[in-house]
């Protein structure tokens, strides 16, 4: 006999109509993301800008040169953009009847084309991560649960879809635009930031005589630690097609290098934002070879490590933000965004006696590990 199918308990009449409130939201809020990329193609941040600031919707039609027309249609869009939190509005203008919109934080660091400290803008960021090749990956993301892919570690969504993986020598035969934009991506996410880093973290590098830099990139970072502390011998290490592209410095010194064979060695070592592209094992190795770099600890040696702390008591913002991270690295990569156990369990696999995290800064936070 066939086995009774439980009685479904059907939600009561307020829990119902916020149900599919809820559910409209999930299922359309792909909307924030595709309308998001069209005020970027639309330049909308950066005409704002360019306006003062603040602008009215026919100011903004004129500026961006779209038909007037499209006034009505444009509306609506930044209506969902201001209630999504992209961008504000601002008071009526003095007729007391013009609506005026205006950039907040977030359009900001959209704003494209400014040359200041600190400005670094993240639309190359939000145009990969709203790539068609991100969505053909994560569309695909039910067909890849199914597939057994036997022994070791899976193919990411990405390169199950696309047949090259994502931050791959092999990429850019996929699309060489795409290779392109995510390198630009990732520098621009990456940069964000270190000015408050340093403001934040001063004395993570007091005392110390010597830093690596272990994937420091063109060493933005590297530069940013040296201008503010002089006296440090700072080492960049990363791949050779991106020593040999990074701008000269008179104090730092670039190694062209493979992390996983040899890590300069220096009293502290430094992995910023490096570990969420590699998954567990990886990341073992990877601090295991910067354990190999620094001395002991009673001589001063430490890993510093600046990555996202998935931690719920963040707030449902910040938290939600992380999560979407860890699935979205999930879906491109092989690597994720971890909670405090799982880096615990990594830093011990990898040898370490010890960790303290000595800042929390927004989704991320600073932790030094000691050997
Ligand atoms: C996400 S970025 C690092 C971000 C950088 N630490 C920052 O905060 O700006 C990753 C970097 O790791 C480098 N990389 C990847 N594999 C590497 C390896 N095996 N050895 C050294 N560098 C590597 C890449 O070339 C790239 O510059």
């Amino acid at each position: 006999m066939a086995a009774q199918a439980p009685t479904l308990q059907v939600p009561k009449d307020a829990e119902l109509l916020q149900a599919q409130s809820d559910l409209w939201r999930h299922s359309l809020c792909y909307v924030t993301s595709t309308g998001l990329r069209c005020a970027i193609k639309l330049g909308i941040p950066t005409a704002i800008h360019h306006l003062g600031g603040v602008t009215s919707l026919p100011d903004l039609i004129t500026a961006l040169s779209l038909p007037p027309a499209k006034l009505p249609y444009l509306r609506r869009l930044m209506r969902m953009l201001v209630t999504m939190g992209v961008f504000a509005k601002a008071d009526t203008a003095s007729d007391g009847t013009t609506e005026l919109f205006r950039l907040n934080a977030l359009s900001s660091i959209l704003v494209d084309g400014v040359d200041a400290d600190e400005h670094h803008c993240q639309t190359s960021f939000v145009l990969a991560a709203t790539s068609s090749h991100y969505l053909e990956a994560s569309l695909g993301l039910s067909d890849w649960f199914k597939k057994d892919f036997g022994e070791g570690p899976p193919p990411s969504p990405f390169e199950e879809v696309h047949g090259v993986p994502l931050l791959d020598e092999n990429t850019a035969s996929l699309n060489p635009e795409l290779d392109q934009l995510v390198i630009e991506a990732m520098a621009a996410h990456d940069n964000l930031g270190i000015g408050t880093i340093m403001r934040e973290c001063h004395d993570l590098f007091k005392g110390l005589d010597s830093l690596t830099d272990c994937c420091g990139g063109d060493g933005t970072t590297a530069r940013a630690i040296v201008k503010a502390h002089p006296h440090l011998k700072c080492t960049v290490l990363d791949l050779p097609k991106v020593i040999h592209n990074a701008p000269a410095h008179d104090v730092i010194n670039f190694v062209a290098g493979d992390m996983f064979h040899t890590i300069p060695p220096a009293q502290a070592v430094m992995l910023k934002l490096v570990l969420l592209h590699w998954d567990d094992e990886d990341c073992v190795k990877i601090l295991a070879q910067c354990k190999k770099a620094i001395p002991s600890r009673e001589e001063g040696g430490k890993v510093i490590i600046i990555e996202v702390l998935v931690n719920p008591s963040l707030g449902p913002i910040i938290h939600e933000s992380q999560v979407l991270f860890d699935v979205v690295m999930m879906t491109v990569t092989k690597g994720g965004q971890r909670d405090q156990s799982s880096w615990a369990e990594i830093f011990k696999k990898a040898g370490f006696s010890d960790y303290k995290i000595v800042k929390k800064l927004g989704a991320r936070a600073v932790f030094e590990v000691d050997p």
